[in-house]
C-alpha cells in the first residue's frame, strides 16, 4: 500500500509521534510505502512530498512540532480540489491518506473523503474540543505547561501581593483553563462557555486578602468573555480562516482588576509556549496508538473514519462526527471545582 500522511492546522505536541508510529507500523510491519506531504493540505495540492522511511522518523518521538510542517489552507482552494478529486487522486498516486489535525483539518478531511479520497483521520489539538474522542493528544502537555506556569507564578505573586491573570489557549472550549486551573489551584477560572462576572472575581480576591492571603491567581481562557454589561470588552475581527482575532482578555482583565481592587495585577499570556516542546508520556502514547490504528484502518479499507479514544480503547468513528459539535466544558465539570467562575 502507498500511504500519504500530513499534518495541518496549528501544531501540537505529539504530531511527530503519530508520524513515527505510522511509518513504523506501515513500513516495518506491513511492507507499505509512506510519503509525507509538506505543510499540510498545501503540500498535498502542490505535490510537495517526500518518502518517509525508518531513518526519517528516527529520534522524533519526543520532539515537539512536526517534521512535515503545517499550514492552514483557504477553504476555496480545498473546494476546488474536491471538485477535481479524480485528477487529484491520479496525481497523488496513494491508496490512503492520513491527515492529522484539529477541527479545521478534520472538516477538510471530511470534504476530501466525501469527494472520494481514501481518508483515515487522526484528531489532534491542545484544546481537547473534538467531541468524537474522549481526549486529543497535545492537551495533556498544554495542561502540564500551564500548571507549571501557575505553580511558578504563585510564589512571585505572593512575594509582591499581586493578582496574577494567566491567559491560556482555548477559543471556544475552556478545557485547558479548567484543568490547568484545577491542577494549579487557581482561585478564579474564566471559560468561553460561561461569561464571567468581574464583581465576583474581585469579591473573591478581597475576601482572600481579608483572610490574610497575599495573592490570587486567575486562569482565563483566551476566548472567555465578561458577562454582558459587567465590563467593557471589544470583539475581535475575523481572520481569513474564519477565526476571531482575540483582543487580549488577559491584559484587559488584569487592568480592570487592578483598577477596581487598587491592588497590583499582572497579566501573563502563555500563548504558544503551551504548544511547543516535548510531549508528555501520555500524549506520546496516545499519539502512537492513533498512528498504529490509522494504518490498520487503512488496510481494512475503513475510509471516511478517524481514530478516537473511548475510555481506554481506540475505536474508529465517522470523520463527519468529529466536527458535528464542539466538545465544550459542561456545567457539572465547573461545579466540581471551588474556584470562582
Ligand atoms: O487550535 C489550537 C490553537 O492553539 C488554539 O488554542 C489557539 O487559539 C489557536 O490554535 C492559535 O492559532 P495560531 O497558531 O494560528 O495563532
Amino acid at each position: 500500500m502507498r500511504i500519504g500522511v500530513l499534518t495541518a492546522g496549528g501544531d501540537c505536541p505529539g504530531l511527530n509521534a503519530v508520524i513515527r508510529s505510522v511509518v513504523h507500523r506501515a513500513v516495518v510491519d506491513r511492507d507499505d510505502e509512506v510519503i509525507g506531504f509538506e505543510d499540510g493540505f498545501k503540500g498535498l495540492l502542490e505535490g510537495r512530498h517526500r518518502v518517509l522511511d525508518l531513518n526519517s522518523v528516527s529520534g522524533i518521538l519526543a520532539r515537539g512540532g512536526t517534521i512535515l510542517g503545517s499550514a492552514r489552507l483557504e477553504r476555496d482552494r480545498l473546494r476546488e480540489a474536491c471538485d477535481n478529486s479524480e485528477e487529484l487522486m491520479g496525481r497523488l498516486g496513494i491508496d490512503a491518506l492520513i491527515p492529522i489535525g484539529g477541527e479545521g483539518t478534520l472538516t477538510a478531511a471530511t470534504m476530501l473523503s466525501e469527494a472520494g479520497l481514501p481518508v483515515v483521520g487522526v484528531p489532534k489539538t491542545i484544546d481537547n474540543d473534538i467531541s468524537a474522542t474522549d481526549r486529543t493528544f497535545g492537551f495533556d502537555t498544554a495542561v502540564g505547561v500551564a500548571t507549571e506556569a501557575m505553580d511558578r507564578l504563585k510564589t512571585t505573586a505572593e512575594s509582591h501581593q499581586r493578582v496574577m491573570v494567566v491567559e491560556v489557549m482555548g477559543r471556544h472550549a475552556g478545557w485547558i483553563a479548567l484543568e490547568a486551573g484545577m491542577a494549579g489551584g487557581a482561585h478564579g477560572i474564566c471559560l468561553p462557555e460561561r461569561p464571567f462576572e468581574i464583581d465576583e472575581l474581585c469579591k473573591m480576591v478581597e475576601e482572600r486578602f481579608s483572610r490574610g492571603k497575599k495573592f490570587a491567581v486567575i486562569c482565563v481562557a483566551e476566548g472567555a468573555r465578561p458577562a454582558e454589561g459587567s465590563m467593557e470588552y471589544a470583539k475581535g475581527e475575523i481572520d481569513q480562516y474564519g477565526h476571531e482575532r482575540f483582543v487580549g482578555i488577559g491584559n484587559r482583565l488584569a487592568t480592570e482588576m487592578e483598577r477596581r481592587l487598587g491592588k497590583e495585577a499582572r497579566p501573563v499570556i502563555l500563548g504558544h509556549v503551551q504548544r511547543g516542546g516535548t510531549p508528555t508520556a501520555y500524549d506520546r502514547v496516545l499519539a502512537t496508538r492513533f498512528g498504529w490504528h490509522a494504518v490498520e484502518a487503512a488496510h481494512r479499507g475503513d475510509f471516511g473514519m478517524m481514530t478516537a479514544l473511548r475510555g481506554t480503547d481506540i475505536v474508529m468513528t465517522p470523520l463527519a462526527d468529529a466536527t458535528r459539535e464542539l466538545k465544550t466544558v459542561p456545567q457539572d465539570r465547573m461545579d466540581e471545582t471551588e474556584a470562582v467562575f
